[in-house]
């Protein structure tokens, strides 16, 4: 059999990025509002400020307004609840996204909870989870909804088809299971107590694998020919690759599927990186724009 088809999940990115740019002029000349996102930073984390760099790039490279906070590690909640309800007030801001974790100190649920659910563009708050769950319109979690739109454009239609998400995050696993039963998928959600989970990976046409191990998801767990999609990024040594300047051995990103067993037996499969990675953005900026257009009585933009 053949190797399975690349899924090109930064290519699709710009190709969303183009409409979402071309949503907010529309926005603009119908309305004469700006679209603006607020991303809040507690903290140092090097992976969590290069996200939020990107993130406020990109926003402004669609057109929207961008409006960055960068708060110091040691920010205690109510600094924080403070300026959550100052967004929630700022009729400039349609989205409000605080990057994830949060410094011990602060209770991630009880920060989550104080955003306004219709500026809740990560779609974390339990209303945006609960209109989920039962179909209404929720704003719905980046990550997912960037696989669900790559496997409804690889697949076209889902419905009836075996799928398995492994991982039960409330960030990915939990809405992307949300998203397949929505599509008519049947739907398992596995996790590391999951009995024979290789098994029940070989039954599904459709497997999302988002539990954050690296290269766990091997080709001889996959059914032949099903779609998969990988969310994992994680960064591990590459000694084949030599030493950086400073001696320490360099490293790569691979994803939670072992990418060359899997390729010979999937029929697609998205990469890591240049896969998912790149959609979720995207889907940010997407979520952004709707999000706008509901709180101003606008027309859905239809992206
Ligand atoms: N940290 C890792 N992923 C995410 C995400 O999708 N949203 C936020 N806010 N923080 C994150």
């Amino acid at each position: 059999m053949s190797d399975a088809t690349i899924i090109d999940g930064k290519a699709f990115a710009a190709k969303l990025r183009e409409r979402v740019s071309a949503a907010v002029v529309k926005v603009k000349a119908d309305s004469g509002i700006t679209p603006g996102l607020a991303v809040v930073l507690v903290g140092n984390d090097p992976a969590s400020n290069v996200y939020v760099s990107s993130k406020a790039k990109q926003t402004a490279e669609c057109g929207m307004e961008s409006f960055e906070h960068r708060l110091d590690e040691s920010t205690d909640e109510g600094t924080l609840l403070t300026l959550i309800d100052k967004l929630n007030n700022d009729n400039k801001v349609n989205g409000i996204l605080v990057q994830l974790p949060l410094p011990s100190q602060i209770d991630e649920q009880k920060v989550l909870s104080a955003i306004n659910p219709d500026k809740d563009v990560d779609g974390f708050h339990t209303t945006n989870v609960g209109r989920l769950w039962t179909g209404g319109d929720a704003l719905v979690p980046c990550t997912p909804f960037g696989c669900s739109v790559l496997l409804k454009d690889f697949l076209g239609s889902l419905s009836g088809k075996n799928a398995i998400v492994v991982g039960r995050s409330n960030i990915v696993g939990k809405p992307m299971a949300a998203l397949l039963l929505a599509e008519s998928c049947t739907v398992t959600i596995a996790h590391s107590r999951t009995d024979d989970l290789p098994g029940k990976c070989r039954e599904a046409d459709i497997l999302i694998a988002a539990v954050g191990r690296p290269e766990m998801i091997k080709g001889d767990w996959i059914k032949p020919g099903a779609t998969v999609i990988d969310v994992g990024i994680n960064r591990i040594d590459a000694p084949e690759r030599g030493l950086k300047e400073d001696g320490s051995v360099k490293t790569r990103l691979v994803g939670d599927v072992e990418f060359d067993s899997a390729v010979k037996v999937a029929g697609a499969i998205t990469p890591v990186p240049g896969g998912v990675g790149p959609m979720t953005i995207a889907c940010l900026l997407r979520n952004a724009v709707v999000a706008c257009c509901r709180q101003n009585g606008l027309a859905d933009p239809g992206i």
